[in-house]
């Protein structure tokens, strides 16, 4: 038996999380996976109510007993400085090491692309984003706060040992699924210290994987290329803030935030599956929400946990969902949250599709 924890969040996170659990549900049933998912309230309502955001013993239980986690979205009005969402996020994303941003930017349907003339083998590509480091590590600090003198400073740290490690998963990756490029993107042109550090390293680690060619943008140059010629890109691996901005690009590609799924993995521990989109809180409680983005997550934790061929289903179901307008109004259809996941849902127990 395998224990994941669902961990539903804030705003539209509950209700897409909903719809992402029945699809396990129905799949763990239906075939046997052994998966035993266990619920729990961290999020803004716990954390307003008791002060609590995600306790270290918390963690530890995720880090020792449980195969994976799957996270809704975090975020809520209440909480202008995000204290709690970042604590529970960063705590997951950090403590438990999970060093890899996995989004995978998959058109499943022409009609959802924003672009003229892409079909959906052009807008096929993964990004990873460096997931620990960067200026995402909260070094820094106010100085003079609340004078005209006041000084922000928001330190990006690049060590040799993580940028060497996602520089080498996506490497990796690239092999094992017989891509034939990889695209690395910093902006060394202006910052100058951690963009020669990315290119020392990857050009380091590229050497050894001589059969696979290297490529290089700078990334405002990348967002650029996204939108014109998606179709040049097999695999790119940026850090974290500029891999945090071209994944909600990537997602746009998709059809919206509604479609992009995501994971942070730790190659050697648990990991932790969300979609890409926030808590989108003026759409929360109103049935509108779109839950493929959660559900293709769910199916991207599957095949994780080795559930392969569920995962293809899970893919498969949503793909004939937009084929058929059976979504929410993001994508053009008349569906709620609920209805298109109880589609979904239909659509995998048929088991003839
Ligand atoms: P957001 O992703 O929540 O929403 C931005 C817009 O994208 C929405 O207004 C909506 O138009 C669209 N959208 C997103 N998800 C959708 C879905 N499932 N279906 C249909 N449309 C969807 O981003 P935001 O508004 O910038 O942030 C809201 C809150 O979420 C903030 O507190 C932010 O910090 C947080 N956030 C959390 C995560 C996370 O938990 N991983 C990710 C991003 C943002
Ligand atoms: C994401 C989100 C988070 C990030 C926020 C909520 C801190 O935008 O997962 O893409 O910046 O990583
Ligand atoms: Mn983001």
């Amino acid at each position: 038996m395998q224990k994941i924890a669902i961990i539903p969040g804030d705003g539209i996170g509950i209700e897409v999380t909903r719809e992402a659990v029945n699809v396990l549900e129905l799949l763990n049933k239906e075939r046997s996976l052994n998966l035993k998912l266990v619920h729990f309230d961290f999020g803004a309502e716990k954390y307003l109510a008791t002060g609590i955001s995600l306790p270290k013993e918390q963690l530890e239980d995720f880090r020792k007993n449980y195969a994976a986690i799957f996270l809704g979205a975090l975020g809520d009005p209440r909480i202008p400085d995000m204290a709690h969402a970042r604590d529970i996020l960063f705590g997951m994303r950090f403590g438990l090491d999970q060093f890899v941003n996995f989004r995978p930017v998959k058109l499943f349907n022409e009609k959802l692309c924003p672009l003229k003339g892409k079909s959906c083998d052009d807008v096929n590509f993964v990004v990873f984003r460096e997931n620990t480091e960067g200026l995402y590590v909260g070094v820094g600090g106010l100085f003079k706060k609340g004078t005209k003198d006041e000084i922000a400073i928001q330190e990006s740290v690049n060590t040799y040992k993580g940028v060497e490690r996602i520089i080498r998963y996506a490497f990796d990756y690239a092999k094992k699924n017989g891509h034939t490029k990889v695209t690395m993107s910093d902006k060394n042109n202006a910052l100058r210290f951690e963009g020669d550090l990315w290119q020392r390293v990857f050009n380091e680690v590229g050497k050894e994987f001589p059969e696979i060619e290297k490529e290089h943008w700078f990334i405002d140059a990348l967002a650029m290329q996204m939108i014109k010629r998606p179709e040049q890109f097999q695999v790119i691996v940026t850090n974290n803030m500029f891999g945090d901005i071209v994944t909600d690009i990537g997602a746009q590609l998709q059809g919206g935030l509604g479609m992009a799924a995501s994971g942070n993995i730790n190659p050697n521990g648990v990991c932790m599956f969300e979609p890409v989109h926030g808590s989108a809180p003026k759409y929360a409680g109103k049935n509108v929400a779109n839950p493929f983005g959660a559900i293709l997550t769910a199916g991207l934790m599957l095949e994780h946990l080795g559930f392969k061929q569920e995962g293809a289903i899970i893919e498969k179901a949503v793909r004939i969902a937009v084929e058929q307008d059976k979504t929410t109004q993001d994508l053009g259809g008349k569906f709620g949250t609920k209805e298109t996941g109880e589609f979904v849902c239909n659509i995998i127990s048929k088991k003839d599709f």
